[in-house]
């Protein structure tokens, strides 16, 4: 053994080769840890005090090394730009180390070589993959770019495009894409070891030019310079307009590359240092980075909770609608066999068009083949009556929103099934406790409230209601990881979690219209804040009908939420402007060519605006962004203090997935966090006159006077 660590071995190979063998002690796969990279240096150090005529990097996992361990990000880049410039200044050291190594090198890549692990790879002389491996750059999507050297080795290996587009989207790519563009040398389909060593023979024959391939990694690209100005400039452009302005890595990347290019190694490295200190230093990597572990948080999370929650075989849903369509599709799609049940024919008959539309999209766009996607049509069996709900596990109820119907349907339908199926409801809007009432066994029931698009939305909240048993929430869990979906358990109140935090919000909007604001400029203010819509647009796309029954539904339950007005949503719903659906609400919508709902001016909406309002006056940006958010935010915190929701975690996540609060924020608390909780409780008391809704909530007023955070 030439070096024994934890996460690391090296040995001579009978061939007299060294192999550097990647092997984390107790974790399933291959990580760039500080002790990984620590060992590292150790391992090349002692294979360089060796005899060894040339060395391979493998891993013993059934991966290579999936990339950084990102758990140990925070604390990374929070201790400031000095430590983080130190910490690449010492990683790089070793990749330089293994670039500069007295014998040539070979990156024997087995399966996933991303982030790290693939500057590893880059930082060899030749790299030879599995059919199977996947390599890539996946940083952007943490807010921060390649730090070990990415910027700097994958241009000059693989030239200024396949860099760029490498870099700048964080995809994965295939071998084969690799070999493309000479980001690997060599794909075999076994025999990886033999052939990484057939490899360093031939360059210790002198069939392999290692000096010609490190001189041109150690210098500058060879491009002229009005040539990689123009090149760059377009890259720039065409990238920022592709990430957004509030996703600034891609193009810090780029830039990263554009001066990098230009010059050696060392000062390329100094160029990537600069830029990957400025990203990590940023708000947006912290809270991408946070995004990361909540996702792993949620899926452990669900995982933990379905556990021992027997699959669910064959589920049903009652009602072909908008949503029962939706639901039976997705269930299809990820090959649960389901009942669709309606009424109505045509209702059945809306309910199978929509499944085969969305069937022919991927279909055209190469994603399914024919006979694949007439498969999983063939796993929608749709019905007018109740005999095939009977043998599904699972039933979600889907149709109309109306207590009454509901309540005569659940009734219905669980006197048909056996006990043990679990029962649950998509309603938005009616207590899970009420319709509870029309069952003989409650504790099988509960909520299932899916967001429309169906097949587009992540979230599922799952409602627990009070009499709930634990069974029913894990299968109810299973069931939506089952569909791809993320679920986030919650208790029942009005409203659940999203939509309770959505209403207050719409809330702060009709004050804000009634004191005489513009609605143009509040979309525009939100837009530039992250969302992918503003409220009044938002409010068009829910439906105006549904908001105003929603919203009456939520000030029945809390006092804070009732408007002392008439709103501008009242209006529009009397006059029987309902938004998209009717052609026009806030704005104006005409279908495309595609059918698609084009957005226009609406020439009447300031009339209808000034009927129920104070005279015009002007807001500034600030003062409409505070008093919208502290509505949002200061609900959520109240969830998570009544324990609607059991960490700050799924609150946030809830609304980034659920109602597209701009993941670069984080979430609401997160935000909260950031702003500052005293200083948030100081806001919220200057607005406190325009009601109670603006009133801190104990817990916060707590955590401010302790100093404490919601996210440690
Ligand atoms: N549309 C949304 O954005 C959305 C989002 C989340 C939740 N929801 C909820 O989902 C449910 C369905 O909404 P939708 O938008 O799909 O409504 P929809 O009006 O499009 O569909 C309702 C369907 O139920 C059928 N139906 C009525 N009575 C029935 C019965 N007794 N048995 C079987 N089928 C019956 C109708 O024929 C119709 O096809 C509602 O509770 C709604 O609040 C809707």
């Amino acid at each position: 053994m030439l070096f024994t660590g934890q996460a690391i071995k090296a040995s001579l190979l009978p061939s007299g080769f060294a192999c550097v063998m990647f092997d984390l002690d107790e974790s399933s796969v291959n990580k760039f840890d500080q002790l990984t990279l620590r060992e590292l240096g150790e391992a090349i150090a002692s294979v360089e005090s060796s005899a060894a005529r040339g060395v391979v990097f493998a891993s013993a996992k059934s991966t290579f090394i999936v990339g950084a361990d990102i758990t140990e990000f925070g604390g990374l880049f929070s201790q400031g730009e000095d430590e983080i410039r130190e910490w690449l200044v010492q990683a790089n050291k070793v990749f330089n180390a293994i670039e500069d190594l007295s014998v040539p090198s070979v990156a024997a890549i087995n399966g996933a070589a991303l982030g790290g692990g693939f500057e590893l790879a880059l930082s060899a002389d030749f790299r030879v993959a599995a059919s199977t491996a996947i390599v890539g750059f996946p940083e952007i999507n943490l807010g921060i770019l390649p730090g070990f050297g990415g910027t700097v080795r994958l241009p000059r290996t693989s030239g200024l495009q396949a860099a760029v587009d490498w870099i700048s989207s964080g995809k994965h790519r295939s071998a084969a894409q690799a070999l493309e563009v000479a980001a690997v040398d060599m794909i075999v389909d076994e025999g990886l070891i033999e052939s990484a060593e057939r490899i360093l023979e031939e360059a210790l024959a002198g069939d392999r030019d290692v000096e010609a391939i490190r001189s041109r990694k150690k210098q500058a690209v060879s491009v002229a310079d009005d040539e990689r100005a123009v090149f760059f400039e377009k890259a720039k452009l065409a990238v920022a307009r592709a990430s957004g302005k509030d996703y600034p890595a891609a193009v810090t990347a780029v830039a990263a590359m554009e001066k990098g290019v230009a010059c050696d190694r060392a000062d390329a490295l100094k160029a990537e240092h600069d830029g990957f200190i400025e990203l990590a230093a940023g708000e947006c990597a912290a809270n991408l980075v946070q995004m990361f572990l909540n996702d792993q948080f949620l899926a452990g999370k669900a995982r933990a909770i379905a556990k021992g929650a027997e699959p669910v075989a064959k589920a049903a849903v009652l009602g072909a609608g908008i949503m029962g369509g939706g639901i039976a599709y997705q269930s299809a799609l990820r090959g649960t066999p389901i009942v669709m049940k309606d009424i109505a024919q045509s209702g059945l008959d809306l309910g199978l068009a929509e499944a085969k539309k969305l069937l022919a999209k991927q279909v055209k766009r190469g994603k399914l083949s024919e006979q694949k996607s007439q498969a999983i049509l063939g796993l929608i069996d749709s019905s007018l009556d109740y005999e095939k709900v009977k043998s599904a596990g699972l039933v979600v109820e889907a149709v109309v929103e109306n207590e009454a119907v509901k309540k005569s349907v659940l009734a219905e339908l669980e006197a048909l099934v056996p006990e043990t199926t679990v029962i649950a409801t998509n309603t938005s809007t009616i207590s899970i406790d009420s319709l509870a009432d029309a069952l003989s066994n409650p504790e099988r029931f509960c909520g299932m409230h899916f967001f429309n698009p169906v097949p587009l939305m992540p979230l599922v909240e799952v409602i627990r209601g009070a009499q709930t048993s634990p069974e029913t929430v894990a299968s109810t869990v299973a069931y939506a990881r089952a569909l791809g979906k993320t679920p986030i358990v919650v208790n029942n109140c009005p409203g659940f979690l999203v939509n309770r935090i959505l209403f207050p919000y719409f809330g702060a909007f009709s004050t804000l219209l009634n004191e005489g604001a513009d609605f143009r400029q509040i979309d525009r203010v939100m837009e530039e804040f992250g969302w992918p819509m503003g409220p009044a647009y938002l409010l068009d796309v829910v439906g105006i009908d549904t908001a105003v029954h929603a919203q009456a539904v939520m000030a029945e339950g809390f006092e804070r939420m009732q408007l002392p007005f008439e709103s501008a949503i009242d209006k529009l719903f009397a006059q029987g402007d309902l938004g998209q659906k009717s052609g026009r609400g806030f704005y104006s919508y005409s279908a495309d060519e595609n059918g698609r709902p084009q957005r226009s001016a609406n020439p009447e909406i300031d009339a209808v605006i000034a009927s129920c309002s104070q005279a015009s006056r002007e807001f500034s940006d600030e003062e409409i962004r505070e008093r919208l958010l502290l509505a949002l935010c200061l609900e959520t915190v109240r969830c998570l203090e009544e324990g609607i929701v059991d960490s700050a975690i799924e609150a946030d996540m809830g609304l980034i997935l659920g109602l597209g609060f701009p993941r670069f924020r984080g979430g609401a608390l997160r935000y909260v966090d950031q702003v500052g909780c005293k200083d948030f409780c100081e806001l919220a008391k200057r607005y406190e006159r325009l009601g109670a809704m603006f009133a801190p909530p104990q817990s916060l007023l707590d955590l401010a006077s302790s100093g404490a955070k919601f996210y440690a």
